[in-house]
């Protein structure tokens, strides 16, 4: 694999980020007065107080979307599209108010306007872009987490045919990403696991990756080791400001990392483990990293340099220290405890390697295998 140094690179992010406690209280000047349409859940507290306190300091939404369900799929999406099409007023600007799965609806909603068939159409390769609108996101993150709020991009899930498609265009960056800590302080202690697993994952994901460059990498590193520090820590003191401070960040640079290179065989994995067993994004997306990470160790100069800047020199001894992690988090890393048979599991690693975010994996077939064995 050539080095990063020797190659041509670049990166962009062009999202603004306002980071800290009690960010959320710049979210009116953001919305600046333009009629919003507001995307959020309704089943924490949280929410609805969130959503009243916006209102007094903003004016209420022109319509509010609550019922986004974990992992969006077409029905719901749909719903939220006719919804969207009922305000009086035409939103001019879409907050999202929550975890991936409300940043991704939203996202929808700002390609499809009022009709969902526009996107569902174009990921399913019928239709151009040409049909798509646009319109601004603010995002707000609940949870850290999916770096939604800097991605260009929307997971949406066909779970009545087990499919998963990505919608990706370059005007879907946020236009602001707002990220208050504070706003994580309730987010239990099974789910401040898996999200912040998810963030590890995609710091690690940006680095075993062609599509690397010396700025994702950099923000990688920085992010996993943060991770690696403070997500057992947070899992047994989840009213501890700092911790959620310092995960809240290591998930928005995981985000800037990915945001640039996209994932790689370890999200590839997993959209088979969500939609036929129905394991959570997080959990799907990490268990398998120590055997991903056992398989490219010494593939890549730059990989492994990045790697032991984030677990030390003995790469095969950080394998075990990343395990023990998973472990320690009550994190399974065997795919039987996931309901795969073998067999089904190294299929799922034939297809997984064939697929869009396999494709920018550096390993190798054969080494994963022997890592899986
Ligand atoms: N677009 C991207 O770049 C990207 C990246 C990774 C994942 N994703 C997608 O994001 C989704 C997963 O998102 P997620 O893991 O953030 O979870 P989620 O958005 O699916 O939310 C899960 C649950 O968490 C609850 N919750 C969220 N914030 C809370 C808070 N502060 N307090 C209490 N409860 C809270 C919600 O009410 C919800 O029931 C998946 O669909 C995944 O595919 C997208
Ligand atoms: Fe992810």
């Amino acid at each position: 694999m050539g080095n990063q140094a020797d190659r041509a690179w670049s990166y962009s992010n062009p999202v603004q980020v306002v980071f800290g406690e009690n960010a959320f209280a710049s979210l009116t000047d953001k919305i600046a007065g333009r009629p919003y349409c507001l995307v959020t859940y309704s089943d924490a507290a949280i929410f609805a107080q969130l959503e009243e306190s916006l209102a007094k300091t903003a004016g209420p939404a022109a319509v509010v979307i609550r019922n986004v369900e974990p992992n969006p799929s077409y029905p719901a999406l749909d719903a939220a599209c006719r919804l969207f099409g009922e305000a009086p007023v035409s939103p001019a600007v879409i907050v999202a108010l929550g975890g991936g799965s409300v940043m991704d609806t939203a996202k929808v909603l700002a390609t499809a306007g009022d009709d969902f068939s526009r996107v569902q159409d174009y990921v399913e390769g019928r239709r151009g872009f040409d049909v798509l609108r646009h319109l601004p996101i603010i995002a707000v993150p609940t949870t850290a987490g999916t770096g939604s709020e800097v991605t260009s991009w929307a997971t949406v899930w066909d779970t009545e045919n087990k499919k998963k498609y990505s919608l990706a265009r370059p005007n879907l960056y946020p236009e602001s990403a707002i990220i208050d800590p504070r706003l994580m302080l309730g987010v239990p202690r099974g789910l401040t696991v898996s999200t912040g697993l998810d963030a590890l994952s995609h710091a690690l994901e940006s680095i075993w990756n062609v599509n690397s460059n010396p700025v994702s990498t950099n923000h990688a590193v920085f992010a996993a080791r943060e991770v690696i520090e403070c997500l057992p820590r947070l899992s047994r003191d989840l009213d501890n400001v700092v911790l959620r401070s310092r995960m809240a960040r290591a998930s928005l640079f995981a985000g800037l990392a990915f945001s640039n290179t996209k994932t790689a065989l370890a999200h590839s994995l997993s959209y088979h483990l969500t939609l036929h067993h129905g394991i959570v994004h997080g959990i799907a997306c990490s268990f398998s990293l120590p055997a991903v990470m056992r398989s490219v160790i010494g593939r890549s100069a730059d990989c492994d340099a990045a790697l032991s800047r984030i677990f030390g020199s003995d790469l095969e001894a950080s394998v075990d220290r990343l395990a023990a992690t998973l472990t320690q988090l009550g994190v399974s890393t065997r795919a039987t405890d996931y309901g795969l048979a073998h067999e089904e599991w190294l299929n799922v690693i034939d297809e997984a390697l064939l697929g869009e975010r396999g494709r920018n994996f550096i390993g190798t077939r054969d080494a994963v295998v022997a890592a899986v064995a």
